[in-house]
């Protein structure tokens, strides 16, 4: 019987991670640590949470005692580190939040495995789950892979950055057993409608303007999240111990690109006429610092673990968009309150 504890699993990515674990490990014993920030919803867990093999715990990574407390409690053998301040333009605005959850977090979680494991180590794993903005911004050729230099720009990047290397530091000193993969921007169902898609799937759905920031000409590589799940499952348990592993979909799109094939199939979906949802793209002012392009090699991942994206984009984004259409009620729950107050900051 195996305890894990995955740590932000109400999140975006954290609960298509809890769902899989779940449901097909029923001898598992899963955890689910999460301090329910604006981003954490219990909503995204409904279909499983009373499932015999799952616990939701409320809780703080950065409190100390409580997390010490809990790991004497339960003696995880295995972390999967999901929790984390995880959008960009709220770095800009808070960056010590950003400080206090990646990095301290992170290692109040390393600090408590390591204490109850001591020297016995076999077979326990703490599994750092990353980001490809570790890595800076590319030009306009060239991949991100495992040995890229870390060059972040943004105060999330940094923290994550600053997280990454406390994993690998507590892997050499006190030998914990650890595996680290850095993932491209994920895209699909429970996104918090604060990253690109969702936001402009709402604002779509609401005839709202589709803010893009500068140019438009800004590159990212999209993935499924349910392929990333499945990535984080293979990671967990055949990655190597020590080793990175880059996640990508090997898909890139320019912003201004993604948002117009988005506009094409709402305006299909939502019966409008072509280029009506075109009509509400809006150019604002740039994010500082804003990375120009993000691109992944994820050849080691498809070689040594045979993994690669199980979907098209034009799918995963229909998919998404099907999502959004059908689960109103969890949009309008999740943009009450604070929402409206970031939204009127950010796009003021
Ligand atoms: P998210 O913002 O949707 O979810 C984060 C979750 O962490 C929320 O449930 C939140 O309540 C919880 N949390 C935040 N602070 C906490 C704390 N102090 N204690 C306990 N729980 C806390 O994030 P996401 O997009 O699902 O990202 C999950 C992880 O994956 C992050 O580590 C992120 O850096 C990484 N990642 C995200 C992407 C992406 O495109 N979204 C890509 C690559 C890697
Ligand atoms: P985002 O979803 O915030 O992810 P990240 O910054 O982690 O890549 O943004 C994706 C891209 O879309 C990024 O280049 C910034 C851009 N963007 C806009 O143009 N307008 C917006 O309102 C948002 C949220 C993002």
């Amino acid at each position: 019987m195996r305890k894990i504890l995955i740590t932000g699993g109400a999140g975006f990515i954290g609960s298509h991670v809890i769902r899989r674990f779940v449901n097909k490990y029923e001898n598992y014993q899963i955890y689910n640590l999460d301090k329910l920030t604006y981003a954490g919803n219990l909503e995204n867990l409904v279909d499983i949470e009373s499932k015999k093999n799952y616990t939701f715990i409320k809780g703080d990574i950065c409190n100390e005692y409580f997390i010490n407390e809990l790991f004497k409690k339960h003696k995880f053998d295995s972390v999967i580190h999901l929790a984390a301040e995880s959008h960009v333009d709220r770095s800009i605005t808070d960056p010590l939040a950003f400080a206090k959850t990646n990095i301290l977090g992170t290692m109040v979680l390393l600090n408590a495995f390591k204490e109850i494991w001591k020297s016995n180590l076999e077979d326990k794993l703490f599994y750092h789950v990353s980001t490809d903005e570790v890595y800076g911004s590319l030009g306009e050729t060239g991949f991100f892979t495992e040995d890229t230099p870390y060059d972040p720009n943004s105060p999330y990047s940094a923290s994550k950055a600053s997280s990454d290397h406390f994993v690998r530091a507590y892997g050499e000193t006190y030998n914990i057993p650890y595996v680290i993969s850095n993932c491209s921007n994920n895209y699909g169902a429970n996104q918090f409608p604060e990253k690109l898609i969702p936001l402009f799937i709402n604002n779509i759905i609401n005839n709202r303007e589709l803010p893009v920031y500068g140019d438009g000409n800004y590159t990212r590589d999209w993935l499924y999240v349910i392929d990333h799940a499945i990535a984080i499952d293979l990671v967990f348990h055949k990655g190597e111990n020590k080793e990175t592993y880059n996640i990508g979909g090997f898909n890139e799109w320019r912003n201004i690109d993604l948002v117009k094939v988005l506009c094409k199939q709402m305006d299909l979906k939502l019966k409008r006429q072509e280029g009506e949802s075109e009509k509400l793209i809006v150019y604002v002012k740039d994010r500082p610092g804003h990375d120009l392009r993000y691109a992944i090699d994820a050849s080691k991942i498809n070689k040594e673990l045979n993994w690669s994206p199980s979907v098209t984009f034009e799918e995963g984004l229909s998919l998404t968009i099907d999502w959004y259409l059908t689960n109103k009620v969890w949009m309008s729950n999740v943009v009450k309150g604070d929402y409206k107050t970031y939204y009127n900051k950010q796009y003021k």
